[in-house]
């Protein structure tokens, strides 16, 4: 398959490493200057996490343009992973749809903006086939992709990008309505919220959270997920017992949850605490990724063959 990579950022040049893993033509498209050298640059340790673990391998099948329109000609897929901003989205798949085949999948990464909205300004043949595609950082290693149709985003598209993103190994959601944020990520704003909130109390500092969280809730939701670590908690009886027995309790214990101010003393606090406990710039930055992306590996690792035990 063909594929375009608009966008070569952190999220962007992870995706045209997965894809050229699988044995994909990749054309990576950036108005950066250095796009070259920032391929080169991110191979090696992108490829320490891909199958075969091979960047020369991976460098062969990407090929890098500062024109998008020679970068989308003739794909199958147009993986978008510009800036976070509406206007510069809804313009760039303007021009994308412009030069890319009428029957080409575009796909955003998106964090956060739904594509009906970016989709808005488009003649319906192009909203058809927009979808948004949201990985979790590093999109080269966790296995989910939230798949959010907009309104106008065509049936055939979303089976097409499940069995697309299912077939790179990843492991797609599709989610069955779009709201702001999507799914993955209110869920991580919720913790984030609340991690913070415990932060700025006192109760913990940033190191001393994030060591309870990996030893707790961490690990048991890749294993089980909210729902089922309910269900399984509630002994034999399961979900139905845990709502008689906790569900009360539960929803009082919302009503206690922090809503932390993030003013200028609230995020030095974050970042003082956050850089003392890892370090900061490129080398830190480097070294933890790395120490990120072996453990993220060894796990799916371990699930996988758990699950075929
Ligand atoms: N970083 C994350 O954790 C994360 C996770 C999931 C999704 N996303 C989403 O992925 C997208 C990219 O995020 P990122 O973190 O890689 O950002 P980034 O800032 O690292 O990269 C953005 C890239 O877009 C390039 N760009 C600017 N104008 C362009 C143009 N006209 N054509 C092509 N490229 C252009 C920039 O030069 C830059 O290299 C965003 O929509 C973001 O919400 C980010």
């Amino acid at each position: 398959m063909r594929i375009a990579v608009v966008g070569a950022g952190t999220i962007g040049l992870a995706w045209a490493a997965l894809f050229a893993a699988y044995g994909n033509d990749v054309t990576v498209t950036d108005p950066r200057d250095d796009l070259d050298a920032a391929v080169d640059e991110a191979l090696p340790m992108l490829a320490a996490g891909l199958p075969g673990n091979d960047a020369a391998d991976l460098r062969s099948r990407i090929r890098t343009t500062h024109d998008l329109a020679e970068a989308v000609a003739g794909v199958q897929l147009v993986q978008e992973n510009g800036p976070e901003k509406l206007e510069f989205k809804r313009q760039l798949f303007a021009d994308i749809a412009r030069h890319a085949p009428d029957d080409a999948l575009l796909a955003t990464s998106s964090s956060g903006i739904v594509a009906t909205l970016i989709a808005e300004p488009l003649p319906d043949l192009v909203a058809a086939r927009l979808l948004v595609a949201h990985p979790f950082n590093p999109p080269h290693i966790v296995p989910l992709v939230e798949i959010v149709p907009g309104e106008r985003t065509a049936e055939t598209t979303v089976e097409a990008a499940m069995a697309l993103y299912a077939a790179l190994g990843k492991t797609p959601v599709r989610l069955h309505k779009e709201l702001p944020g999507f799914a993955a990520n209110r869920l991580q704003s919720a913790v984030l919220q609340e991690a913070i909130h415990l932060v700025l109390s006192g109760v913990v500092d940033a190191g001393e959270l994030d060591t309870l969280m990996k030893a707790s809730l961490g690990g048991r939701y890749a294993v089980v997920g909210p729902f089922e670590s309910f269900h399984l908690g509630g002994g034999p009886g399961g979900v139905r017992h845990m709502m008689e027995h906790l569900g009360p309790g539960l929803a009082e214990g919302w009503q206690r949850l922090g809503h932390p101010e993030l003013d200028g003393d609230a995020v030095a606090t974050v970042v003082g605490q956050t850089e003392a406990a890892y370090g900061s710039g490129p080398e830190a930055y480097r070294q933890r990724a790395a120490l990120r992306d072996r453990k993220q590996l060894a796990l799916n690792a371990a699930l996988r063959q758990a699950d075929h035990v």
